[in-house]
């Protein structure tokens, strides 16, 4: 097994966190487990490996699969991410397309809206402290109930839809426990929704009802609320930390070019996949003596292979896209197209760019914590209404107190994320909920998943 690169030498707790997340994923895989790039293959291996047509399996014979389906239940065998290639995957892939394909100058509408409509309930005479991911979540859930739905969302739907995506991104982070039951609340609102016909979408003809409840909760409830509020609190966090930079998009002399400069070095810096994970079905060569065989995990590191080729990769400096284009550096923020790349890929910086230019038209930003790829904090962060001048004693002392307590948090967050982690992890094995799926299906069955009981 190779060991994937460390980029620092210092110690600190929430980096061993990180480490030990890594090393907990290689070890659930086992000695057929490699993490690309490494010390010995680098990027053009990367590249070669998870672009070969034999790294297409998806959950099948990875011990990590467990994990994930554990994290990202109910309905994770059809969770359009773990399924494995075939005519099934066709089939909700298409149907993701479907959804996701609209007008750009709509959808960039929807989006600003919907973040409006969240920003409506702070004051405007004063200045607020807020975890940017919070901030967002709800303003996420709304645009895609509305993606989904073709209609605006009700306060009881956003309500589900965010109580359950933030149930799994923190139970991914490991800094909570994960709720079954506070899950199954979106599961029942959305078979009533689809039973009676209520979804203006077709929807996948080879799945029956409750696969197809569990698909649009996967897909749409979960993954695309997720990551729109990971990568806005991102871009915003970066935003509050280089005021430079904020600044120049405020004057918005550059228009959006300027601001999908920002965006390519946000999601470059702090790519939302720490790890892709795919298992190969056929060998692999490596180098002209290594061979991968079938049946082998890899783990493609993409916050590795983005620092790989760049000046001061661990520098945020979005002027390094002035005269770079993606397809020619390493650069993968929605993954490769030719090995299921984000169905998002057109749609995800369109709104994220309306988003952001409704935060930035309100206020001005400004934080002092840390900024990590995981950002297990939720980016705390004030929000300074345009037209208001806090004075320079308030605001030092509003910005002292902010990085004393992302300080003392993130002393006590990463002993609970180790403990959490572990009895999440050790459930995931105990339940095997894909190894159960699959041992299911190849004795013939048509297997029902596991009926869990969480740990939260
Ligand atoms: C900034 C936002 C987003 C980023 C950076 C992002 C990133 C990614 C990446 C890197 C992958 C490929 C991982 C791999 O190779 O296994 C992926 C896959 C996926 N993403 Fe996104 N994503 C974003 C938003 C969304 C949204 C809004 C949706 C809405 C449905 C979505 C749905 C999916 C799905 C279904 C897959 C699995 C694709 C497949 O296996 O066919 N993502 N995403």
């Amino acid at each position: 097994m190779v060991r994937s690169r460390t980029r620092s030498d210092t110690w600190s707790l929430p980096r061993a966190v990180v480490e030990l997340r890594v090393r907990i994923f290689e070890k659930v895989n086992g000695d057929r487990a490699v993490t690309l790039p490494n010390a010995i293959h680098g990027p053009e291996v990367f590249e070669r490996v998870y672009a070969h047509p034999a790294a297409n399996g998806r959950s099948e014979g990875a011990g990590l699969s467990d994990l994930f389906w554990y994290w990202l239940a109910p309905g994770p065998e059809v969770h359009q991410e773990h399924l494995e290639p075939g005519e099934r995957y066709q089939d909700v892939a298409a149907t993701t397309r479907r959804i996701l394909a609209g007008n750009s100058a709509d959808l960039a509408a929807s989006a600003a809206h919907a973040v409006a409509a969240a920003l409506d309930e702070l004051p405007d005479t004063r200045v607020s402290l807020v975890r940017l991911r919070d901030l967002v979540m709800p303003a996420w859930a709304a645009f895609c109930y509305e993606l989904v739905f073709q209609e605006p969302c009700p306060p009881v739907a956003r309500k589900l839809i965010t109580t359950h995506a933030d149930d799994v991104i923190t139970a991914l982070k490991c800094t909570g426990l994960r709720h079954p039951r506070r899950r199954a609340r979106l599961t029942a609102y959305l078979r009533d929704r689809v039973a009676a016909g209520h979804v203006p979408h077709r929807l996948p003809a080879s799945l029956s009802l409750p696969e197809q409840v569990h698909y649009l909760q996967g897909t749409f409830f979960n993954t695309a609320v997720v990551q729109l509020s990971e990568a806005t609190a991102h871009v915003l966090l970066a935003l509050a930390r280089h005021p430079d930079v904020q600044q120049r998009l405020g004057a918005d002399a550059e228009g959006d070019r300027y601001l999908a400069q920002v965006l390519d070095e946000t999601m470059r810096l702090y790519p939302l996949f720490g790890i892709a994970h795919r298992i190969t079905t056929d060998e692999i060569p490596l180098d002209e003596t290594t061979v991968l065989p079938a049946g082998s995990v890899v783990c493609f590191s993409y916050p590795d292979y983005h620092a790989t080729g760049y000046e001061r990769p661990d520098e945020f400096d979005p002027d390094r896209w002035a005269n770079l284009a993606a397809k020619d550096v390493h650069h993968i923020p929605y993954g490769v197209a030719a090995n299921r790349p984000c169905p998002a890929w057109r749609l995800s910086p369109l709104v994220l760019r309306a988003a952001v230019r409704e935060v930035l038209g309100r206020f001005r930003l400004d934080s002092t914590v840390s900024h990590t790829r995981s950002i297990p904090h939720r980016a705390p962060c004030l929000l300074i209404p345009r037209g208001l001048l806090p004075g320079p004693r308030r605001l030092s002392a509003l910005r002292s107190f902010v990085r004393l307590r992302d300080g003392v948090e993130d002393v006590t967050r990463g002993v609970r994320q180790l403990v959490l982690g572990t009895l999440m992890v050790l459930h995931a094995r105990r339940l095997r909920p894909a190894e159960r799926y699959f041992d299911g299906r190849r004795a013939g069955g048509c297997p029902a998943p596991h009926p869990e009981r969480g740990v939260g």
